[in-house]
């Protein structure tokens, strides 16, 4: 099969599809590897890095979409990439079609076959090409909150590990799931008291298990949180609950229980957010205060490691690509239940319940294709 990769053009966006090693893999298997020019740079891996390995570089992404059977690629494509697309092209990467309806009408009218990472499930119903990028998330919330809580960036001025002979400061991290689990794993790790809340009591059992003694686990109710929220220096946002807003764990009128200075880190506000302070923030201008109380509301924070973040997202998505190249996507949808959950749209027919409730448009029973 030929693979286009192109260079994501998306603002502020690093990573790439596939790295050289991605290729090499590819490439072993018998496909040809076309990589537009420079599509590679942001993450660190240069054109020679690629041809090295066997793949070709093309210089224009007109030119790469042209050539390719199967295109790889990071974030949806934005408008000028829509007419580039083209009648029985593979398109395999995140789309979130559901929340943006002119993607979603200009990919039915390009017939083209998109298999969204997002929707991409195990039988276990985890979505295994969303997880790499929570646990990048995840990991950096604390990083970041770190920073924050420093006195120069507004912050109380607490260092999160303390030192001998003065307390570490306290983390609450609301959700156990992906995210909560690695940002409380990284705070507990350098040395703070940290608490993590969840519904779940299974979960609460299993988080109490295999967390350091750092890490207290509780239940969470509105009632709990208004408790620990006074005590508390960084608190993070990591709650999820499927195909709906994320609730709101922190109103506004529980921030004058909180000190002066406390970091909010909100890393569920691409699902609108569990603080109801929260609103969208960009990796240029990340932070604002209200009420003392400072707000960290990135919605993309893997897009600012994207070295990190390109490795963690091909390690999941090549064994898939591999799969979808050498049998081609009937087949190989046909007999792996995981990637015929990832098929959205099919020739210009949407595919996937989700996409099409949101819009109203008609669905066409993906058993009918594959
Ligand atoms: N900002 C970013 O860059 C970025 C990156 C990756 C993920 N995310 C977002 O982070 C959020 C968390 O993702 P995840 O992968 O950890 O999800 P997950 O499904 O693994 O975990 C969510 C957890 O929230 C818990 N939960 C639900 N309601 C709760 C409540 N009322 N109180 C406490 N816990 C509750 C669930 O039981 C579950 O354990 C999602 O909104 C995801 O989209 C954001």
């Amino acid at each position: 099969m030929i693979i286009g990769v192109p260079k994501e053009i998306k603002n502020n966006e690093n990573r790439v599809a596939l790295t050289p090693a991605g290729a090499k893999e590819l490439i072993k298997n018998g496909h040809e590897v076309f990589v537009q020019s420079t599509a590679g740079l942001g993450s660190g891996f240069s054109d020679n890095q690629y041809t090295e390995e066997g793949a070709q570089i093309l210089p224009d992404i007109e030119s790469t979409y042209a050539k390719a059977e199967m295109i790889i690629k990071v974030k949806e494509p934005i408008e000028k990439e829509y007419s580039l697309i083209k009648e029985n092209q593979l398109v395999f990467t995140y789309f979130h079609f559901a929340s943006y309806e002119p993607l979603t009408k200009a990919m039915i009218e390009s017939k083209s076959v998109c298999l969204a990472y997002e929707t991409v499930e195990k039988p276990d119903r985890s979505l295994p090409l969303l997880v790499p990028m929570s646990e990048v998330a995840g990991r950096m919330a604390i990083q970041e909150g770190a920073k924050y809580l420093e006195k120069p960036l507004q912050g109380r001025g607490i260092l999160l590990g303390g030192v001998p002979g003065v307390r570490p400061a306290k983390v609450l991290v609301l959700g156990g799931g992906i995210v909560g689990t690695q940002a409380a794993k990284m705070a507990a790790g350098l040395g703070a008291d940290v608490t993590i809340m969840d519904i779940s009591l299974a979960r609460l059992r299993y988080l109490a298990d295999i967390m350091p003694a750092n890490v207290n686990t509780y239940m969470s109710s509105e009632y709990n949180i208004r408790e620990l929220l006074g005590s508390h220096d960084l608190i993070v946002g990591a709650v999820l609950i499927p195909g709906a807003k994320a609730p709101h764990l922190v109103t506004r009128d529980m921030l004058k229980l909180m000190k002066p200075g406390t970091v909010l880190v909100d890393v569920a506000v691409d699902q609108g957010g569990c603080i109801e302070t929260c609103k969208p923030t960009t990796h240029e201008n990340p932070t604002y205060i209200i009420d003392d109380i400072l707000h960290y509301c990135v919605a993309n924070m893997p897009g600012a490691v994207p070295y990190t973040s390109t490795l963690a997202l091909t390690n999941a998505t090549l064994p898939y690509a591999i799969e979808l190249a050498n049998k081609g996507w009937k087949k190989a949808c046909g007999e792996n239940n995981e990637l015929k959950l990832g098929l959205n749209i099919i020739n210009g027919d949407v595919v996937y319940k989700g996409v099409s409730e949101a819009f109203d448009l008609p669905y066409h029973a993906v058993e009918n294709y594959v």
